[in-house]
């Protein structure tokens, strides 16, 4: 049985990603510092798979912590990295927190690939790497523009810091660059945790349907969009996890073209702040209490993906719709708030 190493596996898509390996038959140990995800989560993982996966509570940020870990798992077959802090806004007010988290983290985790003959890595990457693009969908090889942020920064960042390593060792990666993840696991028993107050718009959506918000706030009306609010590719989360077990097994059976990989996943679709709106209405058959406001700082107008290099390379594509991904929102979210 393979052994993989998923880094921030306790997180939300990092939970959904193990619960897809141990469906593959792989063995999964997670590490995560639990600052943005809970032990509890290793329960719903359980009730789902009915295997804990071992866990270890360990800052990537303690490159002495690390290099022990490493030592005593040496029989690690590939990594699947999804540790890192991912709020947009909370980067441009503390980007150091971000450049030392996401980029120190990796290298220390690439230092011991390298230390213990690991070769396989898919990285958790984004679709932030593109900034405001200048053509729609958007391909894996538009260019790569200044990040309109310091997390979007850090991911392009660990892209090249991979690359340049892959092109020097024995060390073959598959970075994965996310769309909009939503949505939890249909039996409610993992999901986005509500850890403070929500950043993203679904969990914001789906807790002001819960009364655990008064009311959300639309972030413009003005953008020369269908419908004047920002355009983005939602994708089930559960598709997303899927994609990181295909892209995995990819690598370990050596099925890769290069050493350095990138894919897009998205569903190709693209939908605005207010179509998700009513979509949710419409599944949920409840009416929701929001405003428009004004625009936020750093959002780009439109983004969503041309998923043909990940449908025909990778053999995946997205079997969820976006109301199905938000009916699942909306149940964990009743799940989470006990509401019948
Ligand atoms: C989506 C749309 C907001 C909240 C995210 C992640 C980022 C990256 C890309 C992985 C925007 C609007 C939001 C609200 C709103 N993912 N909105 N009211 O900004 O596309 O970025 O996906 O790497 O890590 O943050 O997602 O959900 O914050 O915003 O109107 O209360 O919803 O303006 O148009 P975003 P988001």
């Amino acid at each position: 049985m393979k052994k993989i190493l998923v880094t921030g596996g306790l997180g939300y898509i990092g939970s959904h990603t193990v619960v897809e390996l141990q469906k593959n038959g792989f063995e999964v140990i997670i590490i995560d510092n639990l600052s943005n995800s809970s032990e509890d989560v290793l329960k719903g993982i359980h009730s789902i798979s009915g295997i804990t996966p071992i866990f270890e509570k360990l800052d990537l940020k303690e490159k002495t912590k690390v290099s022990e870990f490493f030592d005593r798992n040496s029989d690690i077959d590939g990594i699947i990295h999804f540790a890192a802090s991912k709020a947009v806004g909370e980067s441009v007010e503390d980007p150091l927190l971000y450049y030392e988290n996401n980029l120190n983290t990796l290298v220390y985790v690439l230092q011991e690939c390298k230390k213990h003959q690991i070769k396989n890595l898919i990285f958790s990457s984004s679709c932030t790497v593109y900034g405001e693009p200048d053509s729609l969908p958007i391909t894996e090889e538009a260019p790569v523009k200044k990040a309109t942020s310091p997390y979007g920064n850090t991911k392009q960042i660990s892209e090249e810091i991979i690359f340049d390593l892959c092109s020097v060792s024995d060390l073959k990666a598959i970075a994965l660059r996310y769309f909009n993840p939503i949505g939890a696991h249909e039996t409610s028993e993992i999901g986005e945790l509500p850890l403070g107050v929500p950043l993203n718009l679904v969990p914001f959506v789906t807790q002001t349907a819960a009364g655990v918000r008064e009311q959300l706030s639309v972030f413009g009306e003005d953008y020369p969009t269908v419908d004047g609010s920002c355009v983005r590719d939602y994708i089930h989360v559960v598709d997303l996890a899927k994609a990181h077990v295909i892209s995995l097994k990819r690598l370990l059976e050596g099925k890769n073209t290069t050493s350095f990989e990138v894919f897009n996943l998205g569903t190709g679709r693209g939908s605005s702040v207010l179509e998700v709106i009513k979509a949710f209405e419409k599944v949920t058959h409840q009416k929701l209490n929001y405003k428009i406001v004004d625009r936020r700082p750093g959002d780009v107008i439109s983004v969503y993906a041309d998923t043909k290099k990940a449908n025909n390379v990778l053999g995946w594509k997205t079997e969820g719709s976006m109301e199905d991904a938000l009916l699942t929102a909306w149940n964990w979210e009743k799940k989470v708030r006990n509401i019948k």
